[in-house]
């Protein structure tokens, strides 16, 4: 017999055989069986050509061996053709079941990260749901196991489906318990809707104490107070309180939308009485019902200005440090939401948000038809405002809604002058409901002067990042006291020592002349938690030195 002959008998050896199929087969597992439909599609055309081939050759022998007079053995019969691609397409009939497992899995996790979001909302000290399967590792198993592992991840995920539905359970019953008494527990919740920062007047009626010798640590307000060029251009313009204020403040909204940058022109400006009227503005232009999403902690009066439109909320708890998890933020957004409400640089945490976090919101939600209100109040006092600021982008996101005011900032709560940036189709929208002449002729002149103020500008900056820094030092220093990263003018705190709550050590400063902001009133925070204001050196140390006696615990 020939080399090629003997070759072509005994065809590829055994070794080439199990190296094509062990690889293919590897690499069918690794995919979750999607290679196995080529594999298959290949092993029955192959087998297929073979037949055919081998029935011609037959055919070939036959008639050789007849020539010879020989009989030949008897025909293999009829070749029965397969159709390579029904019967690779079987193998479909075990794709679905690593995809079930895979999907049931991660739909277990989702379905627990929601409802931890929930519950941690309400309870955050509580934790309810055990924790799923690990997916990537269990992904890993099967593909080392060549798909024996999948057996084992079945086994699991009956299991801790059968977990959940038992835990579920116990968290109906845990959840009624503790609903009931956190009602009782925790009554400032309920206060929710009136309790602010920054209230000198209350305090000073209460406690007798004449209001400029409250040391209001409470209401984040530029302790260097307003711009003398402010208060002077006030004065020099008293006059103009006989005039309705100009209903077209064009000089003003120009330097307003000079002051933003960021390519922002006077048309994308809308003026409103504070920052607060327009965070109402905008929910008078969403018909109900709809839905708003907030993640929180946040300031209070975006519920409320929803709640007072008759939208509904939907809260989705921010992780301890505050950080903007957007995969939640879109998760809890759905067909009925209408707006978001993020707070950048975020109250009452002080947390700056990177403009791409914003932005990428903004574009799930412009796709969506949803408001993104970004509360930029507090965005000045950020090193790095300027690059997080998403004022810019109102061309480009016609569903953004930038809030500013120069309230915190530029020490004017009194005047009521805010602002904000959006495009001009969403600012035509908000003309239809606003009211006129909500902002006074005195707080432009304020704002136009204190915008041009650089010295003051410069100053505050400087003076505040230097006395920050001190005062977060000295209080973490004292010991039972957690103090966030903040990159504005306050700072949150969060009692970690047994001794006190906020609400108590509220109280108790309060009969020293000191306020501060408890913060037992957010939702999503609770009585172990307060926000301080920095204030000048000095007025910084009479609260260190007051907080020292109150929530240190004696050395044993
Ligand atoms: C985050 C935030 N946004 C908006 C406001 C409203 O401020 P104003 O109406 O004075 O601009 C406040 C006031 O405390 C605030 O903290």
């Amino acid at each position: 017999m020939t080399d090629t002959v003997e070759r072509a008998i005994k065809g590829p050896s055994e070794g080439e055989h199990v190296t094509w199929f062990s690889m293919w087969f590897l690499g069918a597992v690794a995919s979750f069986g999607v290679v196995f439909f080529p594999m298959f599609h290949h092993l029955v055309v192959n087998r297929n050509k073979h037949f055919t081939r081998e029935a011609a050759l037959e055919e070939k022998i036959a008639e050789y061996l007849r020539r010879q007079g020989k009989k030949p053995p008897m025909p293999a019969g009829d070749l029965r053709e397969m159709n390579a691609k029904t019967w690779a397409a079987s193998i479909i009939l075990i794709i679905p079941v690593f995809f079930l497992m895979y999907y049931l899995s991660r739909d277990l996790r989702s379905h627990e990260a929601h409802e931890d979001a929930f519950l941690a909302a309400a309870f955050p000290q509580h934790l309810f749901m055990p924790q799923t399967i690990p997916i990537k590792k269990y992904v890993l198993i099967t593909i080392l196991t060549l798909g024996l592992g999948g057996v084992y991840w079945l086994y699991r995920l009956v299991n801790v489906y059968n977990a959940h539905f038992e835990a579920q359970w116990k968290v109906d019953q845990e959840v009624t318990r503790l609903m009931e008494e956190k009602d009782t527990e925790n009554p400032c919740v309920k206060k929710r809707f009136v309790s602010h920062g920054g209230d000198v007047w209350g305090f000073s009626r209460k406690y007798n104490i004449p209001l400029e010798k409250v040391l209001d640590f409470s209401g984040p307000i530029n302790s260097l107070g307003p711009s003398p060029k402010a208060l002077q251009a006030v004065q020099e313009n008293a006059k103009l309180i006989r005039f309705y204020p100009d209903p077209n403040p064009v000089d003003l909204l120009e330097a307003t939308a000079a002051y933003v940058g960021q390519g922002v022109s006077a048309d994308n400006i809308l003026l409103g009485n504070g920052s607060i009227e327009l965070i109402y503005m905008i929910t008078e232009i969403l018909h109900p019902p709809f839905k708003a999403v907030i993640p929180v902690p946040s300031f209070t009066e975006y519920e409320k200005a929803v709640l007072r439109v008759g939208g509904d909320v939907i809260f989705v708890q921010l992780p301890f440090y505050f950080n903007l998890e957007t995969a939640t933020i879109k998760k809890a957004i759905t067909d009925e939401t209408r707006i978001v409400y993020i707070c950048n640089p975020h109250s009452p945490s002080g947390t700056l948000y990177s403009r791409e976090l914003i932005l990428d919101i903004a574009e799930f939600c412009q796709k969506k038809g949803v408001i993104v209100s970004v509360d930029e109040n507090y965005i000045e006092f950020a090193p790095n405002g300027e690059g997080a600021t998403v004022a810019g982008y109102v061309k480009k996101y016609e569903n953004l809604f930038v809030i500013r005011s120069v309230t915190k900032f530029y020490g004017m709560p009194g005047i009521r002058f805010g602002y904000a940036i959006a495009a001009e189709s969403l600012i035509d929208k908000l003309q239809t409901v606003r009211l006129p002449w909500s902002i006074n002729g005195l707080a432009g002149v304020a704002t136009l002067a204190a915008f041009r103020d650089t010295e003051f500008i410069q100053n505050t900056k400087s003076i505040i990042a230097r006395e920050k820094a001190e005062f977060a030092r000295k209080i973490m220093e004292i010991g039972g006291l957690h103090v966030f990263p903040s990159e504005t003018n306050f700072l949150l705190v969060k009692i970690t020592s047994p001794k006190i709550t906020s609400t108590e050590l509220k109280e108790q400063l309060a009969r020293e002349g000191l306020l501060i902001r408890d913060c037992c009133t957010f939702v999503g925070l609770d009585n172990t938690y307060f926000r301080v204001t920095v204030r000048s050196a000095l007025d910084n140390q009479r609260l260190v030195d007051a907080l020292k006696e109150k929530v240190k615990v004696p050395d044993q």
